[in-house]
C-alpha cells in the first residue's frame, strides 16, 4: 500500500495477548496502529500479569506502532483520540478478564469492562460511525447455563451426551436466567451495548465470544490464562491447583493468530450488531488432566499438582464453540493454528514456532 494511503487502526488492551497480536498482525500489514494500554493488568494480577515486557516488544518489532498509556475508562481521553486520528477500524480487547477478581472488585470490573465499552462505542459514534468496531467478549456471557446441557464422563474429560452439540455451544444458548460471575455480568453489559450499537445506532459492530484464548504472547497468571499458567507453572516448579470437576472440565482453545484473523474477516465485510461465538472448536478442545498431561510430555517434567474440591463458581464444565456461523458468514476464515502446535508455541516461549494447519497430531477426543 502507498505510504499515504495507510489506514489507522485504534486497538486497546494492546500491550494484552490479543490486542498485541492485533498490534503486529495490523503492522505487518501497513497499518497504522495506535495502541491503547495502561498495564493495568499489573494492577489486577500482580507481576505475572505485567505487560510491559511485551510492550517493549512491540515498539521494538512494529514500524507505525504508537502507545497511549491511556485508561479506556478516562471517556474524555478516549473521545479526544477518536477525535484526533479517526480510525478506520477498532479493536476493542482491554479488559479486566478474571471472574475471581470481579468478585473482589467488582467496580473496576464493571466500569472496565462495561463503562469503558460505552465509552469507546460513543467515541466511535461521534467521529468513526463506519469504521468496524469489534469487541472481544467472551463465552461467559452465557453464565452456566451450558453446564445444564447432559454430559457423559469419559476417562480423561466430560463431553456432551446429546449428539446435536457434537459440534458444541452456538450463538442461540441463552444469556439470562443463568449465572454468570460479575466478570460474566459486566460482558454481558458490554455485550449487548455492542450490539445494541449495531441495532439502534447502525454502527458495524461484533461481539466475538471467546472460548480460551492462548497464545505464547499471554502474561498467565493463576486467574487467567489457562494453558499459559499451566506451562508456567511447570516451567517454573510450581504447584498447579485443579478447581473441581476431577479436572476434566474441558476448554476450547484459539491461538490469537487465529483471533486476529476472525476480527479481519469482520472488518472486511462487516455487518451491523453481528455476535459469534470464536475458540478453537472442538479439534482444539482439551479437559485440564488432558493439557496438563500433554504439557508434562512436551517439558520432559511433571507437574505438581493440587485438587480443590470446590469448582470456582459459574465455571464451565464442558464449553466447546460451534464455529458454524462464523464459518457460514465468513468462509475464508478458519482455524489455522493447531492445539499441537499452541501447545508448541507455549513449550518455547520467546521462539514462535513456524504455523501449521489443523489436522496432523489434532487432540483425540
Ligand atoms: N484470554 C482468554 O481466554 C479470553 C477468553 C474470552 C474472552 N476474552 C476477552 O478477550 C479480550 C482480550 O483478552 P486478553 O486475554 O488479551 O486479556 P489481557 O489481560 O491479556 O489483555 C487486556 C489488556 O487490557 C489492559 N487493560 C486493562 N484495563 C485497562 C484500562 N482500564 N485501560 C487500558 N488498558 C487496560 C491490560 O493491561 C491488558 O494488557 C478481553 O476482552 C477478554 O475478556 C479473553
Amino acid at each position: 500500500m502507498a505510504a499515504g494511503m495507510a489506514r489507522t487502526a485504534l486497538v486497546t488492551g494492546s500491550s494484552g495477548l490479543i490486542g498485541s497480536e492485533a498490534v503486529t498482525f495490523l503492522d505487518e500489514r501497513g497499518w497504522i496502529v495506535h495502541g491503547v494500554d495502561n498495564n493495568m493488568r499489573r494492577e489486577f494480577f500482580g507481576e505475572h500479569g505485567d505487560t510491559t515486557w511485551n510492550l517493549e516488544r512491540l515498539l521494538h518489532s512494529t514500524r507505525r506502532f504508537t502507545h497511549h498509556g491511556l485508561d479506556v475508562r478516562d471517556r474524555d481521553g478516549m473521545m479526544r483520540l477518536f477525535q484526533e486520528h479517526r480510525p478506520d477500524l477498532i479493536f476493542h480487547c482491554a479488559a479486566q478478564p478474571s471472574h475471581d477478581l470481579a468478585a473482589a472488585r467488582p467496580f473496576d470490573d464493571f466500569e472496565v469492562n462495561a463503562l469503558a465499552t460505552l465509552n469507546l462505542l460513543e467515541a466511535a459514534r461521534r467521529h468513526a460511525p463506519d469504521s468496524p468496531f469489534v469487541f472481544m467478549s467472551t463465552n461467559k456471557v452465557y453464565g452456566d447455563a451450558p453446564n445444564e446441557l447432559e454430559l457423559i464422563e469419559l476417562a480423561t474429560r466430560w463431553d456432551y451426551a446429546d449428539p446435536r452439540y457434537r459440534n458444541g455451544i452456538d450463538e442461540t444458548m441463552r444469556i439470562d436466567a443463568t449465572m454468570h460471575s460479575v466478570f460474566g455480568a459486566s460482558k454481558v453489559a458490554a455485550d449487548v451495548l455492542v450490539q445494541e450499537y449495531g441495532r439502534y445506532f447502525g454502527l458495524p459492530t461484533v461481539s466475538f465470544r471467546g472460548g480460551c484464548l492462548t497464545g505464547p504472547h499471554h502474561s498467565g497468571a493463576e486467574l487467567h490464562g489457562f494453558l499459559s499458567y499451566v506451562a508456567r507453572a511447570i516451567r517454573e516448579g510450581r504447584t498447579y491447583r485443579i478447581f473441581g470437576y476431577k479436572g476434566k472440565q474441558v476448554r476450547d482453545n484459539i491461538h490469537s493468530y487465529d483471533v486476529c484473523t476472525a476480527m479481519m474477516s469482520f472488518y472486511e465485510s462487516p455487518r451491523a450488531g453481528a455476535v459469534y461465538n470464536l475458540g478453537g472448536g472442538r479439534e482444539n478442545s482439551v479437559s485440564v488432566l488432558e493439557a496438563i498431561a500433554r504439557l508434562e510430555e512436551l517439558f520432559g517434567r511433571n507437574l505438581e499438582t493440587q485438587y480443590v474440591e470446590d469448582a470456582r463458581r459459574g465455571d464451565h464444565i464442558c464449553y466447546i464453540s460451534d464455529l458454524s456461523r462464523l464459518r457460514s458468514d465468513y468462509p475464508d476464515w478458519d482455524v489455522t493454528i493447531s492445539l499441537d502446535e499452541i501447545l508448541d508455541q507455549l513449550v518455547r516461549v520467546g521462539a514462535p514456532a513456524p504455523r501449521r494447519r489443523v489436522g496432523a497430531g489434532a487432540p483425540s477426543d
